[in-house]
């Protein structure tokens, strides 16, 4: 297939688009956290490729995107938390996991009885949502195992030889992936991945304890395949500095990623996710900053971690991952 283009929005790039999507072809959309490589999600073979196309093992389920909460609540068991979720934070960065009853495939759900779904927020999505007859299935756009797309660029670089087209809605509000709750118990309910929303956000609206596993809990158990230790790996090594401590010395080959641009430039070779500080742009910019590093031949990346609260956690999520050697089988050789 020749090299996907990057549709500019407007019109006949939304007919072009869901022209592919209804003839079970592959579009990659963008979303308010990452691109998405988009999908029928009622359509086994269109589902199928997704898997093919990502290198994703058929074990890790899919999220359903939905124009609104009537339409994705339609296919699960709904419960009044999820209400109360989807009424505080629908259409936006949250993905909740429910039983599912009938419609969406088992291929989607990896055979589980359970589906997770989201009404994703970007406008030219929802745009493209609504004139579908369909939900559509979407993993982040980037093969598996690698740094999440947040720019059309990425998508076309990785994947982009195998898809029909790719949707430019311009760079990504939050910059790393919704977060994932499991509602199905309203009086259990558990952050599976941290994300735009924090588990703190969501006590504060339920006036309840969230439980949110550890990594080691979840690991094994794969609770939330996301939780995979090894995930969002670039090709380089990555070595995590604790929040402040950058007065180490670099070797020839290394840079350093700091949250904030230091006072003094000692080495030339040093980056910054956002110029003060800022959680929302550091999360923004952090998976286009390791992508564009992964590709400048540097031997190791220094990354200092976040403060750990708010979208810290969630950076630091997808920071300890990246940096992670383990689980080697799920890396994207
Ligand atoms: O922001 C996002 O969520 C992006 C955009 C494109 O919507 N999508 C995304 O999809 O990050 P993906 O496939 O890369 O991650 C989906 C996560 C995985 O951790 C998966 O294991 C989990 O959701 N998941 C999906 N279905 C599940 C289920 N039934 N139970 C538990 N976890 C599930
Ligand atoms: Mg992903």
């Amino acid at each position: 297939m020749p090299n996907a283009p990057i549709l500019e929005y407007n019109q006949a790039a939304l007919d072009t688009c869901a022209r592919l999507l209804r003839d079970d072809e592959l579009v990659a959309v963008p979303t308010e956290t990452v691109y998405g490589l988009a999908g029928n999600a009622l359509s086994v073979s269109a589902v199928r490729k997704i898997f093919e196309v990502k290198g994703r093992p058929l074990i890790d389920p899919l999220i359903t995107h939905f124009k609104d909460w009537k339409e994705a609540f339609a296919l699960v068991k709904s419960n009044a938390i999820a209400e109360r979720l989807s009424q505080a934070y629908w259409p936006g960065p949250l993905t909740m996991v429910l039983d599912k009853t009938t419609g969406i495939p088992d291929l989607v759900t990896a055979g589980l009885q359970t589906a997770a779904i989201r009404v994703p927020a970007h406008p030219i999505l929802q745009q493209l949502l609504q004139s579908l007859e369909f939900p559509l299935a979407a993993p982040s756009a980037n093969p598996f195992g690698y740094v999440s797309p947040t720019q059309p660029n990425h998508v076309q670089k990785t994947l982009g030889h195998r898809i029909g087209a790719i949707l430019d809605g311009g760079v990504c509000h939050h910059g790393i992936e919704s977060t994932v709750v499991d509602v199905r118990d309203p009086d259990d309910v558990r952050v599976l991945r941290p994300g735009p929303i924090s588990a703190l956000d969501i006590e504060q609206l339920l006036r309840k304890k969230i439980f949110m596993p550890t990594r080691s809990e979840a690991g094994c158990a794969q609770i939330s395949p996301g939780l995979l230790s090894r995930h969002y790996s670039p090709n380089t090594e990555i070595v995590i500095l604790e929040p402040g401590q950058l007065d180490i010395r670099l070797r020839e080959g290394d840079a350093m990623v700091c949250n904030r641009k230091p006072l003094d430039l000692t080495h030339s070779h040093t980056y910054w996710l956002s110029e003060d500080g800022n959680l929302q742009e550091c999360a923004r910019n952090f998976f286009a900053l390791i992508q564009n590093l992964d590709h400048q031949g540097y031997h190791r990346l220094l990354v200092e971690a976040l403060p750990p609260f708010g979208l810290g956690i969630a950076i630091n999520d997808r920071l300890k991952r990246a940096a992670s050697k383990l689980g080697k089988d799920y890396s994207n050789s």
